[in-house]
């Protein structure tokens, strides 16, 4: 049972005015959030901050108006949708008499709870315990300035503190070395599917935008056999069918959030890796949320911290996925707006998805160019290496000699030049 209250953050901070929520949304967002990790809320509140308190946030009002609510509704927790230091948690813990989270540990408690692989945990085990080891450390500091006054160091609560901390560092250096491990396999495992001349497309987007149910979805209904192994290796990659013959593979990543702290988006910087290797990204949008626009300018700015020039068509497609939800007039006008170059979906009934992988073919050849050659059946040192390095898209095997038709990655050109130029028919 958990209330949600929502602190009020000055209007315009860090945020472009245009596409800010309102407190109101950012509470409706707030609940979703709570609701996504099957919590019961059974109060939710906009409260308006005059002035922060240190020692406890809200006004001596509002923390007793707040207390009255959870005794009635027997909360167990409490969250605070803006950020709470180490004392005010503690504070307001005690004058609640239930458990109190703040922005930061819900989104940390989401991103544990929907964590697909192994690298996943372990990095939103990470971000934890940084998170804990930096909460510690103004705990101890202010603990040691209360006990200033005996002027030693070494009292039974500072060793606690101490203790304390270096078994949460410990905890980090173990995960930091598993992860490591993590990494390197995936880096190998992605070194080996560079080799395979497959593009790569990533999924990104809001959370609860649909990415694994679009990823399911695309999969699901193109599945090829091989799949089994990288379905084995890492759930989140598979690869798919498209529509004229190539073949992609669609990686399925952690969703975003608004105000995503910065040392959580390095916590993932491993996982959104594969995102900015992609040749193509999908970026998948809510559509029917009233929040839409917020939440794609929010995928947006961590996009571009990532470095991915998100507004490049060649780059990015946006993906307006949950359109079974929109009353027939919305749906018939945003299907006039995908002119702009986005493509309507709903990854729950399937609509629009044969579209969708059109697209994405279309793009991904758009940078890749198409030719015929005829190869002599002799040179069979020639045929492997095209089926290794470019992607194969027809295949004839005729008395002349076997006839492909290749689509060539860009950094493959040269060399492809150099070795089969002179089979090219076209
Ligand atoms: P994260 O893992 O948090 O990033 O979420 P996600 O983007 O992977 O979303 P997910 O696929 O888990 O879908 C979230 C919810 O939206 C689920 O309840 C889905 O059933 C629902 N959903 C996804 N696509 C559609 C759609 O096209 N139409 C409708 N009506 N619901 C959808």
């Amino acid at each position: 049972m958990v209330p949600v209250i929502a602190g009020l953050r000055p209007a315009g901070e860090g945020e472009n005015a245009a596409v800010q929520r309102s407190p109101e949304a950012k509470l409706e967002e707030a609940v979703g959030l709570t609701q996504a990790i099957d919590l019961d809320v059974v109060a939710a509140r906009v409260v308006r901050l005059q002035a922060p308190r240190p020692a406890t946030l809200f006004g001596t009002g509002k923390v007793d108006e707040i207390g009255a609510i959870v005794k009635q509704e027997e909360a167990g927790l409490v969250i605070v949708d803006h950020p709470l230091s180490p004392v005010q948690q503690r504070n307001l813990e005690k004058a609640w008499g239930a458990k109190v989270l703040d922005r930061t540990a819900l989104i940390l408690e989401i991103f544990g709870a929907r964590a697909r692989t192994r690298e996943g945990t372990l990095q939103v085990e990470l971000a934890h315990l940084k998170w804990q080891k930096s909460r510690l450390v103004r705990t101890w500091t202010h603990l040691e300035r209360q006990r200033g006054g005996f002027g030693f160091l070494g009292g039974p609560g500072e060793t606690q503190i101490e203790a304390d901390r270096r078994q949460i560092q410990e905890r980090i250096s173990r995960i930091e070395r598993e992860l490591e491990e993590v990494k390197r396999t995936r880096g190998l495992h992605r070194a080996n599917r560079r080799k395979v001349p497959h593009p790569t497309v990533a999924l990104v987007g809001y959370t609860n935008a649909g990415k694994s149910t679009l990823f399911n979805r695309l999969t699901d209904a193109n599945v090829l056999s091989q799949d089994l192994l990288f379905a084995t290796l890492d759930p989140t990659l598979r690869r798919i069918r498209l529509p004229h013959g190539g073949e992609a593979i669609l990686s399925d990543t952690v969703g975003f959030i608004s105000e995503l702290p910065t040392h959580l988006v390095a916590a993932f910087r491993a996982t959104l890796e594969e995102v900015v290797a992609a040749d193509l990204i999908l970026h998948v949008r809510d559509i029917s949320h009233a929040d839409s626009d917020a939440q794609a300018a929010d995928v947006l700015k961590t996009l571009d911290l990532l470095g991915v020039e998100a507004r490049d068509s060649r780059r990015v497609i946006e993906v307006w996925n949950k359109v079974d939800l929109l009353d027939p007039e919305r749906h018939a006008k945003l299907l006039a707006e995908t002119g702009s170059g986005a493509v309507a979906v709903s990854a729950l009934t399937g609509e629009g998805t044969d579209a969708l992988l059109a697209r994405v073919e279309a793009v991904l050849a758009a940078g890749r160019s198409t030719r015929h050659l005829c190869v002599p059946v002799e040179d069979g040192e020639l045929l492997a290496w095209l089926h290794r390095s470019v992607e194969v898209i027809a295949r004839n095997d005729t008395e002349a000699g076997v006839e492909l038709t290749v689509r060539i990655p860009q950094r493959q050109a040269d060399l492809f030049r150099s070795r089969a130029g002179r089979y090219l028919t076209d």
